[in-house]
């Protein structure tokens, strides 16, 4: 297993979000959880991330506990986040912007930055443009490039697709595809948006109110039924 996660909690002062959280991924798997706003999807990621610190429960990646250590050095190790929002600098070009990040890797940074773009034909053409400047797609591949600067093993993507245009999200689709393919990436996503979950998760956890509640495969999201009886979702 790659990542290893059981009874995980944690929460903001002493109001718990997560209650228990347990769930494995694979090596290369693609992992997606579903949940509605406020469920604990970010605090998920987050905590797995080391932003925020478990309260209880422990957190395996490679085999090796890192429930207690910091994000930088989960980084190095080979996890990476996606942060909701896109964390990107807004002032700094889209260059700028992977420089920074290839300055966080350890190792040659020759060809870094080159090889993270080898899937974003996109952002190639604006490398001079403000990150601000960009559109909330462009701004999530910048992230997603960005992240990919300190040679992943796992990608832990927060609603890539939150107010982004429907034209660029079949392309956000189409380059996970790509960089996973290239990479030999694990990916957990986690999304309100069932089409673009099951375009691209091999399987998908629900999340509710800071617990996985159940395990339903990709293709049940095209049911409205489904659906709505066991994830609660109106489609
Ligand atoms: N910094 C914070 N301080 C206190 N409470 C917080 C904080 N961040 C989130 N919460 C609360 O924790 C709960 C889970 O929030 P979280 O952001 O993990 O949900 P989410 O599933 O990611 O929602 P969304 O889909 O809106 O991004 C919510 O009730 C939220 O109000
Ligand atoms: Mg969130």
């Amino acid at each position: 297993m790659l990542l290893e996660v059981s009874g995980l909690r944690a929460g903001y002062g002493n109001v718990p979000v997560l209650r228990g959280i347990d769930f494995a991924v694979k090596e290369r798997e693609f992992v997606g959880i579903l949940g509605h706003n406020g469920m604990g999807k970010s605090t998920l990621l987050n905590t797995l991330m080391g932003r925020i610190r478990a309260t209880d429960g422990v957190v395996r990646f490679k085999g090796a506990d890192v429930t207690r250590i910091g994000a930088h050095r989960r980084s190095t190790l080979g996890m990476g986040l996606v942060p909701q929002g896109r964390e990107i600098f807004p002032n700094l070009s889209v260059m700028e912007n992977l420089l920074i990040a290839r300055a966080t890797r350890r190792g040659d940074p020759n060809g870094v930055i080159e090889e993270a773009l080898e899937d974003f034909p996109r952002l190639k053409r604006l490398l001079d443009r403000r990150g601000g400047a960009l559109s909330g797609g462009e701004q999530q591949l910048l992230a997603l490039a960005r992240c990919l600067c300190a040679d992943p093993k796992l990608i832990l993507l927060d609603e890539p697709t939150e107010g982004i245009q429907p034209s660029i999200i079949e392309e956000i689709v189409d380059t996970l595809h790509a960089v996973k393919k290239r990479r030999e990436l694990a990916i957990v996503l986690v999304e309100q948006n069932l089409d673009f979950i099951a375009a691209l998760a091999e399987r998908v956890l629900i999340i509710q109110r800071g617990v996985l509640t159940r395990e339903i495969p990709p293709s049940a999201l095209a049911d409205a039924d489904t659906v709505s009886e066991f994830v609660g979702f109106a489609h």
